[in-house]
């Protein structure tokens, strides 16, 4: 397993492997990896000749009080699993390429990402979009492997690969989870011993309300209520939204007919730790 960290490099090495018609498949991540960025890796190594997995603590996408200074970084631990899964190149630019003086440029999907996670995160899509755009440009993979973890994320990300043309196809893969139900996510370590015993209730709340809609509730608005009302009673965990809205549109559903995202946002009470989780129902993303 190699690792490139020069964008220059990175880009003459996969229109080398282009050339070569291998394909080239791209796991995007911030590192901090988990098996939920494990099973996104064995999917693209499933399918693709050469793997590249780009680790890169994005600044752009933080806000000013986010936690961009300690988010996880575990690089030499990442790219030793990374190795084990069969990974061929782990991708880490640096920050000062990535964006040098005078960089004004960046992409921007309306009309998706002002909802959901967006309405508390402003700017937050607007730097995925522009780093993930970065990042195909780079590596010009023909596929890039997303989880469902982050479903808007997805969703405005294949909204961007298909109005901009761009020739690489986007898979998206199921949320990978704790035993007890809890979504990995690199943010898991800090929550505190009670809070990480009440976390899995997230889960829980969007079971229940998958329960309801098999039963043959198809009410947006019910859903929404029962899974707002379930997590109010979670002592460690503040709600910032729940919605249930139309995959397609991210616009609130009022009957559940088409593929329907059942998404919620927490915050922890003691670490503040913001969590976020979805179902969908009626359907595939
Ligand atoms: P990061 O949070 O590191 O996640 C990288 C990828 O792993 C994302 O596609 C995310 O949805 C997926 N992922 C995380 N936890 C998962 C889980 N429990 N099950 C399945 N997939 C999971 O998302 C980002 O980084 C960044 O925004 C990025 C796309 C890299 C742009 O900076």
């Amino acid at each position: 397993m190699e690792i490139i960290s020069s964008i220059k490099d990175m880009q003459n090495r996969s229109i080398m492997q282009g050339q070569n018609r291998q394909r080239i498949g791209l796991v995007p991540t911030m590192g901090a990896l988990h098996e939920g960025h494990f099973s996104l890796i064995r999917k693209c190594r499933d399918v693709c000749d050469i793997v590249v997995v780009s680790i890169f603590v994005n600044p752009t996408q933080f806000g000013p009080n986010e936690d961009f200074a300690k988010y996880p970084r575990t690089f030499d631990k990442d790219c030793a699993a990374v190795e084990g899964l069969g990974g061929d190149i782990v991708f880490a630019p640096r920050s000062e390429e990535m964006y040098p003086e005078g960089f004004r440029t960046f992409a921007h999907v309306e009309g998706l990402t002002e909802g959901l996670c967006g309405a508390g995160r402003p700017g937050h899509f607007r730097g995925v979009t522009t780093v993930v755009l970065k990042l195909l440009n780079i590596v010009r993979p023909v596929l890039a492997v997303f989880g469902q973890k982050d479903a808007q994320q997805a969703i405005v990300l294949k909204r961007m690969v298909e109005d901009l043309n761009i020739p690489t196809k986007l898979l998206i893969a199921p949320v990978v989870r704790e035993p007890d139900g809890l979504a990995m996510s690199s943010r898991n370590v800090y929550l505190t011993e009670e809070e990480r015993a009440q976390a899995p209730s997230i889960f829980g709340a969007l079971r229940d309300a998958r329960e309801k809609y098999e039963k043959g509730e198809r009410s947006g608005p019910k859903l929404k209520s029962a899974i707002t009302e379930r997590l109010s009673s979670v002592p460690l965990l503040k709600v910032e939204y729940v919605e249930v809205v139309t995959a397609g549109t991210l616009k609130s559903a009022d009957q559940v007919e088409t593929p329907t995202l059942c998404a919620v946002a927490c915050r922890t009470v003691q670490s503040s730790t913001r969590l976020i989780d979805n179902i969908i129902i009626g359907g595939h993303l």
